[in-house]
């Protein structure tokens, strides 16, 4: 009942499902209630206080499993960590019936993996959602090799009903939208470390059509988060995607977590609003002191940088529809749009590729690669697509 498990059961109770929320203590119970109240006061004008009291009856929570033997679904939120994600699964299975579902809202660790201590590995699956959860419209649902089809089904009726839109993608480390996001992400990092300010690689993302930039999201998502992710991704990735030196260790060492400690790259005031001057957020500017030695400011290139934040998650896009990670084209765009914020004009990361020509793409990356390094290596289908001139929905 943390931050995921809040918004998970706020959607789920508001679109009239009963729920029963699990933490390690009253106090986290009493917080995610507390979540879900200030969601549905919002909505009281289109339901009343009646229907605020009957959304808030459809929730209760305790710190033992009383009442999970008659659960159909289980969704867990705990921390991203693969033993404790085991020790829930080993949990759940002692404690619901046979059928019960077990969906695991983790952010980049392998269903797969997590299913292999399962003793019904059938009814593990991924169930990814993006926070904040009422606001968010993407669910990803990533299937393992064992999942029963049914319950692929039962989950994406499920996140329909919550009423968002379904993406269902083949398991692998990351599945489809972190994945695609880990390139975007290391390469802000990567311009900071070259002496771009902040709020500056922020801002060339914001202008070709992202809702916010990728240190704003950091800051969002949890300083801490982002390093767990990172480390599942250098793990499997290192052949394709570089990485750079982990300074993040330092940065939970002095509790910049982001946003929710108010400490991050930005500044934030008392309850996480960010301190703002004449309209611009303001960057901690003690941040700078983790660069390397000797790191020269420079003056922003929008356009460049903007195009290494696109193509760098293109790339990925296009290498997860190759792997069959993604099942079409279709996922990939709508994957991109709801869950990560793709600039929506674009259609997403395929559609860009049809729209610049996949010949131009391709030489583009190959343009960056020979100055950046191999994490622009275009991937092997945009190569061939390239020579050939060819575009994914073949308009
Ligand atoms: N933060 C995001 O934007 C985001 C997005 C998608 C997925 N996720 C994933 O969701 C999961 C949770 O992330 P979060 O940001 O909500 O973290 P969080 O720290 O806010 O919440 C985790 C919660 O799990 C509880 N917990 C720990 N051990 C437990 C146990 N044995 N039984 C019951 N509860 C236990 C903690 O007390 C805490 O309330 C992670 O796997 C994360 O990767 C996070």
């Amino acid at each position: 009942a943390g931050l995921m498990g809040s918004g998970i059961a706020t959607v789920l109770a508001d679109k009239g499902v009963t729920v029963r929320l699990k933490d390690l203590s009253l106090d986290a119970i009493s917080k995610s209630i507390g979540y879900a109240k200030k969601v549905y006061r919002k909505g009281r004008r289109r339901y009343g206080q009646s229907g605020m009291t009957e959304r808030l009856g459809r929730l209760s929570g305790g710190v033992d499993y009383s009442g999970f033997g008659q659960a159909d679904v289980v969704i867990e939120a705990v921390l991203e960590k693969m033993d404790l994600k085991h020790q829930m699964i080993a949990d759940i299975e002692k404690h619901t019936r046979r059928e019960a579902i077990f969906a695991t809202n983790t952010s980049a660790l392998p269903i797969t993996e997590i299913a292999a201590k399962a003793a019904h590995p059938e009814r593990v699956i991924g169930m990814h959602f993006f926070s904040p959860v009422e606001k968010m419209p993407l669910v990803e649902v990533i299937v393992t090799d064992k999942t029963d089809p049914v319950v692929t089904k039962t989950i994406s009726q499920l996140s329909r009903k919550m009423g968002k839109h379904v993406i269902v993608v083949r398991d692998c480390p990351g599945f489809y939208t972190t994945r695609v996001l880990a390139p975007y992400m290391i390469e802000a990092v990567y311009m900071m470390m070259e002496g771009y300010r902040i709020e500056d690689i922020d801002r060339a993302a914001t202008e070709v059509g992202f809702p916010v930039g990728p240190i704003t999201l950091m800051d969002e998502v949890g300083i801490d988060v982002g390093q767990k992710v990172l480390a599942t991704m250098r793990k499997h990735y290192s052949d394709h995607m570089d990485f750079p030196p982990d300074h993040i260790q330092a940065f939970i060492g002095e509790g910049r977590l982001g946003k929710k400690t108010e400490k991050g790259f930005y500044l934030y005031e008392k309850g996480g609003r960010s301190k703002m001057d004449k309209g611009r957020k303001l960057v901690d500017e003690s941040v700078y002191q983790h660069l390397p030695n000797g790191t020269q400011t420079r003056n922003a290139d929008f356009e460049e940088m903007g195009e290494r934040l696109v193509l760098s998650l293109v790339n990925e896009a296009v290498r997860c529809l190759e792997e069959g990670i993604l099942l079409s084209a279709e996922a990939g765009d709508l994957g991109a749009v709801f869950g990560i914020g793709f600039p929506p004009f674009q259609g997403g990361p395929m559609r860009y590729v049809d729209r610049l020509g996949s010949r131009n793409i391709t030489a583009r990356l190959r343009d960056l690669e020979l100055r950046f390094g191999k994490r622009f290596k275009p991937t092997a289908k945009l190569v061939e697509m390239g020579a050939h001139d060819l575009s994914f929905y073949g308009e």
